[in-house]
């Protein structure tokens, strides 16, 4: 089955330094079409959350940037991107991974886990046009092919380390293109609903008691949802209950 724009459009680049950096020059430059995806099999600058980077050995791995222009959405809604594109990867490892066989959750805001140790990660781009979203660039990297992680053994997996088996890198990407173009186009018809029950139904520690670092310290609180901002609702030791943005608290594997 083939998608009708998310990665119609596909640029391969033998090494650049972000994808995400890429398609933001493109977007400036030449306007690139929606779905448009920039891939590469060597990224030397990757960018990952928090201001932290992103490496993923050359050739073994998805380093991908996908450009939407998703102007029906308000910019109070921008987290459902986030949701999409964690579900999206949460659709593709179920379908890559032998089903019921590992424990696969998304990890707020939007990495991907398998048995505790993630195997994705998303940065999302956007740029605001008024009140809506004008583009927003879904930057993904997915740990296919890499066997070893070294200092990171404990906390990073990737497909190939689940399986033994090593994953064409076109194919997992055109099931990433199919199933984030199924989520996407359930938000442009604004079922919003079923993008937070589903994304609740697999959200890692929720309603567990964990452990949780804010600016000056670690301290144990319960994992209670996610609110329509995104912030990660956390009920506190007192009872309290706060809203943590993604600079604000840190959550442990
Ligand atoms: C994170 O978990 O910190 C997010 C990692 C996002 C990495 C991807 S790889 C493709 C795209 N280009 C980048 O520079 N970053 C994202």
């Amino acid at each position: 089955m083939a998608t009708l724009f998310i990665g119609q459009n596909k640029i391969f680049l033998p090494e650049v330094d972000s994808t995400n950096s890429y398609a933001s020059i493109l977007l400036k430059n030449v306007n690139a079409i929606e779905g448009t995806a920039v891939f590469t099999h060597h990224q030397t600058e990757g960018k990952g959350q928090r201001g932290n980077s992103w490496n993923a050995e050359p050739a073994k791995n998805i380093t991908l940037s996908v450009i939407l222009k998703p102007s029906f959405l308000s910019v109070n809604k921008s987290f459902y991107l986030s949701k999409i594109t964690a579900l999206s990867l949460y659709d593709v490892l179920a379908e890559v991974l032998v089903h019921g066989q590992f424990d696969i959750k998304i990890k707020w805001p939007n990495d991907i886990v398998v048995d505790q140790k993630k195997i994705a990660g998303v940065l999302i781009e956007n740029a605001f046009k008024e009140s809506s979203i004008a583009s927003s660039i879904i930057g993904i990297g997915l740990n296919v092919n890499q066997h070893e992680f070294g200092g990171l053994n404990n906390f990073a997996t990737s497909v190939f380390k689940l399986t033994q088996s090593n994953f064409d890198l076109e194919e997992v990407m055109e099931l990433v293109f199919l199933h984030l173009e199924k989520w996407y186009l359930q938000l442009r018809s604004g079922r919003f609903n079923e993008i937070d029950k589903a994304y609740l139904n697999v959200l890692f520690k929720l309603n567990d008691t964990c452990l949780f670092e804010d600016k000056s310290k670690q301290f144990t609180a319960k994992l209670i949802g996610v609110s329509e901002a995104g912030l990660l609702l956390l009920e506190l030791e007192t009872k309290e209950v706060k809203a943590f943005d993604i600079k604000e608290v840190k959550m442990f594997l």
